[in-house]
């Protein structure tokens, strides 16, 4: 080993004493100096092709530029720099709350077509799938999502849907015979006795389960905006339940009484969600319900009511965000 060390000196010091090898320093010196700046030269011609560098020239802040491209698809980023424009609200909307980077262009569009509405607003509106756009047509409900299966006006239940299991409630909580899921009659079950503590007050179910036959009923007799059409209801589903009191039968005195008040604020401890909150009604179509309530299960329920969105909100971005 020793004599292989002492073989690679004495070699070394030979080349060095040749009087060639110090004549060679200065290229070897302009040699690297060339190819560290080739790499430099490089680094930057890549760099002014990145989707970052490129909206950036579009007069997006350099950080802001960083976030958008950060953000979307590199198709989108294509799309958004072949437009050639700054957009005001392109950096403002990815930073909502609910931003979903693949309605990025529907967003833009939205702003554009009402440049009044507030980036919530616009957030909310595109997430829920209510924005004008030609390509758009409803789509069948996804029922495995079980307890969380959304229906409304762009996801439908065909004709033949039923709940797996419907179950009666009893003649205490119901004005005449009505049917829901059992976790929905435990539920409500649950939520009367503690209302009834609380308020004095007796909830009870006007209308629970309605098959698609029923559902086009009720829509031939009810008012403007109360009534979904049939396929579009989720009281389908044996999810939703109309509720008023003993004491109050009538929906709109209901809607005034404590009973009401104490249901609106309790009812997520129990699964239970105000569906057409008066939000909702503003932006989606359907009128305030303050009777209607949809179960969804107590984690789900906590959340909505924590976060103040709707149901249509919660699905958009909990749990249908990666669908393309
Ligand atoms: N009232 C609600 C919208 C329904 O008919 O399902
Ligand atoms: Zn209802």
């Amino acid at each position: 080993m020793k004599n292989i060390w002492q073989h690679i000196l004495q070699q070394s010091r030979q080349w060095c004493d040749r009087p060639s090898f110090w004549e060679t320093v200065p290229f070897v010196v302009m040699g690297l100096l060339a190819l560290t700046l080739m790499v430099k030269g490089c680094q930057g011609i890549c760099y002014h092709g990145t989707a970052e560098y490129r909206i950036h020239r579009l007069g997006y802040p350099i950080d802001q530029a960083r976030a958008i491209a950060g953000v979307l698809s590199a198709e989108q980023a294509h799309s958004l720099i072949s437009r050639g424009e700054h957009d005001t609200i392109a950096y403002p909307i990815i930073k909502q709350r609910y931003f979903i980077a693949k309605n990025f262009d529907h967003y833009l569009a939205f702003h554009k077509v009402d440049s009044v509405a507030s980036l919530d607003d616009i957030v909310t509106v595109v997430n829920v799938g209510d924005y004008p756009d030609e390509q758009k047509t409803a789509t069948h409900c996804d029922t495995s999502k079980g307890q969380l299966m959304l229906v409304n006006g762009m996801h439908y239940l065909d004709e033949k849907y039923q709940p797996d299991s419907l179950e009666a409630f009893e003649r205490t909580c119901c004005y005449e015979n009505q049917q829901a899921i059992p976790a929905v009659v435990r539920a409500f079950v649950a939520m009367q006795r503690d209302c009834k503590t609380s308020t004095g007050a007796q909830l009870m179910v006007n209308s629970a389960y309605r098959s698609f036959q029923d559902q086009i009923a009720i829509y031939k007799r009810s008012d403007k905006g109360y009534a979904a059409h049939a396929g579009r209801s989720e009281h389908q589903t044996g999810l939703a339940i109309d509720v008023t009191s003993l004491q109050h039968p009538m929906r709109w005195p209901f809607d005034a009484s404590v009973e009401c008040a104490w249901m609106h604020e309790h009812c997520h401890e129990y699964g239970f969600i105000l569906r057409y909150p008066k939000k909702q009604s503003q932006l989606l179509g359907y009128n305030y319900e303050p009777w209607h309530l949809r179960y969804v299960g107590v984690p789900t329920s906590t959340r909505i009511h924590n976060e103040g969105i709707t149901f249509d909100e919660y699905y958009a971005y909990y749990i249908d965000r990666e669908k393309q």
